[in-house]
């Protein structure tokens, strides 16, 4: 199959290919998304095998408009109902109740489905032209980091998909948060760019699933969110995190990446633009400003990717914010570093 990467010029085309049980690549405002149509559990069957994703993983379904909840979910709280108002459109998850109209093939036989509403204007125009909703997992192959650019989606979907349509960038950079909204209080299964404070102003309490609260691998604690308890975003060398003051990180994480270099191993460094020409290794990625929690978000995956593309065996990063929208961003490299994180 050919993949073509179009402009939105292409929407119109691109909801026949949805209507049709096809696939499209879109962006969102988090990354960029592999759509089908939601409710047709074949065209959701189509993006497993895209991605090569296990069948128990369920997707998340994008919606256009708030009212779209009612077609496929029951029993919405009062809390839910405030949540999706304050935060939507935008990066958040909702988990509720489904209906019977949602197939298992899009959430994994679970009885609840994901919800989100995009604020990417392409995303909504897509689920609009389509006339569905529209599953989709990140754009990449299992395993892979997420994608933020349509360069990223070609790398990995190239002759998997007929379409890609190209948004550029996208603003945030890492998936949307997850919060289940099904029990009494709110529990967030995957934090991301709207914050546990930021739920708890509307909603009032709210938990965070301990298997992703996390520094070191909860081996006996089963994570709500299937897709959690995979080996995620992982960069194909052994990715390393150095945490402590930045003086000490930095002498480490020299001594570390010399002594590599001298076994005759290819080694890179991720670290922020205030430090990045402390670093003696001769391949250096900035992920991007320690005064801009935005910018690391947004640069977490390109850098990642970038690391794999120059076949990295080794690849030491300085940790990151655990505060905000620090949680979510060491959350994502905890993962791909496997949890290998040292504290000085
Ligand atoms: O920002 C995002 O959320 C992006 C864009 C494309 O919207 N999508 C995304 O989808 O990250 P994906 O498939 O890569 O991650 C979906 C996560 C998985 O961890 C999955 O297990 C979880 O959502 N999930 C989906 N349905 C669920 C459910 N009913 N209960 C618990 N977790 C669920
Ligand atoms: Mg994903």
């Amino acid at each position: 199959m050919k993949t073509r990467v179009v402009t939105a010029d292409a929407l119109e085309e691109a909801g026949q290919i949805i209507r049709d049980g096809g696939l499209v690549a879109f962006p969102t405002e988090t990354v960029y998304g592999l759509g089908a149509d939601a409710l047709n559990s074949e065209a959701a069957a189509r993006i497993y095998h895209a991605k090569g994703r296990p069948s128990d993983n369920p997707l998340i379904v994008h919606i256009a408009e708030i009212e779209q909840t009612e077609r496929i979910a029951r029993n919405i709280t009062k809390k839910a109902r405030d949540i999706m108002e304050a935060f939507w459109p935008g990066p958040l998850t909702v988990i509720l109740h489904k209906k019977e109209i949602v197939p298992d093939g899009t959430t994994g036989g679970l009885p609840t489905v994901a919800v989100r509403m995009p604020s990417h204007p392409v995303a909504r125009e897509l689920i609009r032209r389509s006339g569905r909703l529209i599953a989709a997992p990140s754009a990449n192959l299992s395993g892979r980091p997420s994608p933020t650019t349509a360069a990223h989606v070609l790398e990995d979907m190239d002759g998997r998909i007929p379409m890609i349509l190209d948004g550029g960038s996208v603003g945030i950079g890492i998936e949307s948060t997850i919060v289940d909204m099904t029990g009494e209080i709110p529990v967030i299964l995957r934090p991301g760019y709207i914050t546990r404070e930021m739920l708890e102003e509307v909603a009032g309490e709210v938990e965070i699933d301990p298997a992703v609260a996390g520094r070191t691998m909860q081996k006996d604690v089963v994570a709500k969110a299937p897709g959690m308890k995979y080996k995620h975003y992982a960069p194909k060398g052994q990715l390393v995190l150095v945490e402590g003051s930045a003086e000490k990180v930095i002498q480490k994480i020299n001594e570390m990446a010399k002594e590599k270099v001298l076994q005759g191993y290819r080694v890179g460094v991720i670290a922020t633009e205030e430090t990045i020409d402390r670093y003696c290794t001769e391949i250096r990625k900035s992920i991007g400003s320690r005064k801009n929690p935005d910018s690391v978000a947004a640069g977490l995956y390109r850098v990642l990717r970038e690391c794999d593309e120059l076949s990295l065996d080794y690849i030491y990063s300085e940790s990151f914010f655990e505060e905000g929208l620090g949680n979510a961003i060491m959350n994502r490299m905890l993962k791909a570093a496997g949890y290998h994180l040292i504290t000085l």
